[in-house]
Parts: structure tokens; sequence; C-alpha cells
């Protein structure tokens, strides 16, 4: 017998969320690269902190890194279908790369775009990211903290449907 409308939505409401963390070219350095400018959080220290606020927010979460263009391009392309979010820290990548705003028209998938840094205050040819716009939310300044924000708020939007 078919669940009633009010159980099916809980029901959709409790479903675990799928969220991809994608982490761009350099972040495998965290911890040990410019740590007066990105802190002193490892990479790994930071997926733990994802992995923590993910299962408070009651999220399966996956993680990838790359260093290059096209493992990012890919790994976008492969959101589509398969999660339900991405929070992405595109580095470098989300000032310059058409090819990873193509990535997430061609499969469009609700995100976050975090950065560790202010990069609205940084040097001008930082302050302006090519996926800002299609982004549900950037988040910029908090340091690390700033992934476990934006993951919280991107696992609320998507059940709030
Ligand atoms: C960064 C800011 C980028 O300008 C820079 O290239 C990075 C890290 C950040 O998290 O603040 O690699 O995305």
């Amino acid at each position: 017998m078919a669940k009633p409308a009010k159980a099916r939505k809980a029901g959709v409401a409790r479903r675990k969320r799928r969220i991809l963390v994608l982490h761009g070219p350099n972040l495998n350095l965290l911890g040990t690269r410019e740590p007066e400018i990105y802190g002193r959080e490892t990479l790994d220290e930071v997926n733990r902190r994802l992995e923590l606020a993910a299962r408070v927010a009651g999220a399966e979460i996956a993680f990838f890194q790359s260093n290059h263009e096209g493992a990012l391009v890919e790994a976008v392309q492969g959101l589509r279908n398969r999660v339900d979010g991405a929070v992405i820290n595109p580095a470098a990548y989300g000032h310059t790369s058409l090819a990873l705003r193509d990535a997430f028209l061609a499969a469009p998938t609700p995100f976050v775009e975090v950065h560790l840094t202010n990069i609205f205050g940084r040097e001008p040819e930082r302050r302006h990211t090519v996926l800002a716009d299609l982004a549900l939310a950037v988040i910029a300044g908090l340091g690390a903290q700033g992934y476990p924000v934006g993951l919280r708020a991107l696992v609320d939007r998507l059940r709030a449907g």
C-alpha cells in the first residue's frame, strides 16, 4: 500500500543528503602552504571537521581533491544524479576556469563555494570568481570554519526543498 503523502514527505525530509566536497589545486598542501594566509589546519583536518558536521546534519559525505583542472571538471560533470549537492573550494581555478563553470552549467547541482581567505579583500585578480553567480552562496574569509558552515547551510537548503 502506498504511504500517505505526509509520511512520504517526512521520509524525503529524513533521507540522508549526499554531498561531495571538491578541493582544488594546492589545497593538498594546506597546513604548510603559506600558513600565515591559509592557516595551519591540514586538508585531512578540514575533512574531519566536515565529516563531523555531516554526521550531525545527517548527510553522507565524500571528498575529492585535485591539482588538475580536467579532473575537477570530470568530478563536476559526475555530480548530476549522483549527489544532492556540493561544497567546493575551487582555489585558483575559481578565478579563471570557464571549463569548471561550464561543467556546473552542464550538470546543475546546488553548491556552496568556499574560500578560506576573504578573496574580496585580496589582490584584484582574486576578487572575482567565475562560479559565484551559480553558487547557492559564497563563503569567504572564515578559514577552515567556512567549510562546515557551508555544509550545514547546504544540507538545510536541500531539506527545505
Ligand atoms: C583560495 C583563494 C584562492 O585565490 C587561492 O588561489 C587558493 C585558495 C582560498 O581558499 O582562500 O588556492 O581559494
